[in-house]
């Protein structure tokens, strides 16, 4: 028996053969293929992707898999091994914004994102299947819309999962998906974390332009391992609230005649002077330190990145710290649960910990010593039992590879 709950990933050959059964045992025939993508985990960059700002996110080894068989008609048949009862069914042609309730809005937004982007796209079978947990902030929706967009791509020969500028596009489409299908508010984060990264590397994101670097991250090599809690705290008013965050984030930019709040980290005055701007205005107390955490916290992407290059690895703890901090006080999107696994993460040994995703629940990240893994994890249940949470789960990250 273990003491703690490690959420330990399939292989993709394993991951494959669920899709591929569920989808024999629902639909009586055999997929065309099965395509899997991955949750993301963001080490640093958090809030900055509706902002133009960067972000640096890992692919899982924790995936999404999606069994697919076209049909000749616009229907979309839907199961999930998450999920019990009759296939779902969406006609394309019915698809809209707020037509499509629950999980099958990402799956079928993708196809009208698709087909708005002028592909001719129509229906079909799939059965999905994932070991990215629900609800822990590790993406598991982008997960999916990567997994039937790669899928797509590839049964209608569209050849834009071939490469990093189709795969571009792809990302655009998905958060199209999102925003427009799904309902929620999100950037661009998490859709080009599970397309667009590379094994073994952190993917610096610049929102501005949605260029990629490719920044080598091999925890495993410097003796450390990147642990993620997954809280299972459920917080109520969480589009709600991330949509507020976003507005006054705009507001806040249109208010200093900025396009967006990413100017300030490219500034040659600095951000200060814009705290200073803001100061007068009605919506200050809150604006004010909105603006604040955007503008540090693309300055600690950067410096993160700078240490990465540097192999300096060790040294980023005091980064993933500050950012948790920006992200409790001034950005005020963590919860108790979070803060709790941060501190008592910290108090093991990590060299580091933060919240990661959009928060109000779902995950913290800790950087700790591989021999220190097992106290981290004991340690971060005994404060949760302690206080008396119910137990959080763990997953340990490793910076794997894009949908496939
Ligand atoms: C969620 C969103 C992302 C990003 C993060 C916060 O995960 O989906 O687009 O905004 O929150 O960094």
């Amino acid at each position: 028996m273990t003491a703690v709950d490690r959420l330990v990933p399939w292989t993709v050959d394993e991951g494959s053969s669920r899709a591929r059964a569920l989808f024999v045992d629902r639909f009586g025939t055999d997929p065309d293929g099965v395509w899997s993508a991955p949750g993301r985990v963001n080490l640093i960059g958090e809030h900055t992707d509706y902002n133009d700002g960067l972000c640096l996110p890992i692919a899982l080894p924790h995936r999404t898999y999606a069994a697919v068989r076209l049909r000749d008609d616009d229907r979309v048949r839907l199961v999930s091994a998450q999920e019990s009862g009759d296939p779902r069914e969406v006609d394309l042609a019915d698809v809209g914004p707020g037509t499509v309730d629950g999980w099958p809005a990402y799956v079928v937004g993708v196809a009208w994102a698709l087909r708005q982007a002028g592909h001719a796209v129509g229906g079909f079978d799939v059965a999905v299947d994932s070991c990215v947990p629900y609800g822990a902030g590790l993406s598991s929706s982008a997960a999916l819309e990567s997994s039937v967009a790669v899928a797509l791509d590839a049964l209608h020969d569209l050849r834009l999962g071939r490469d990093d500028a189709g795969r571009s596009t792809l990302t655009t489409l998905c958060v199209r998906a999102e925003n427009e299908i799904a309902g929620a508010p999100t950037g661009g984060m998490d859709q080009a974390a599970s397309l667009r990264s590379r094994a073994g590397h952190a993917l610096l994101l610049d929102c501005l332009d949605g260029a990629v670097r490719h920044v080598p991250f091999d925890l495993a090599a410097e003796g450390l391992v990147l642990l993620v809690v997954d809280t299972r705290a459920e917080h109520a008013l969480v589009d709600g609230q991330y949509a507020a965050r976003r507005a006054s984030c705009e507001a806040a930019a249109a208010r200093l005649g900025l396009p967006s709040l990413r100017a300030l980290a490219d500034d040659a005055r600095g951000w200060a002077w814009a705290l200073d701007a803001l100061a007068g205005s009605p919506d200050a107390d809150v604006e004010v330190p909105r603006v604040r955490h955007v503008a540090t916290e693309i300055g600690r992407v950067r410096d993160l990145v700078a240490l990465l290059d540097a192999g300096r690895v060790r040294d980023v703890g005091p980064l993933l710290d500050a950012s948790h901090e920006s992200l409790r006080v001034d950005y005020t999107v963590s919860c108790r649960e979070l803060d709790l696994a941060v501190a008592a993460a910290r108090s093991a040994g990590a060299l580091g910990a933060r919240m990661t995703g959009g928060g109000f629940g779902g995950s913290a990240i800790a950087l700790v010593e591989a021999a220190d893994v097992e106290r981290v994890e004991l340690a971060v249940a005994a404060a949760f039992a302690d206080a008396g949470l119910s137990a959080p789960g763990f997953l340990v990250a490793t910076a794997e590879a894009a949908a496939s």
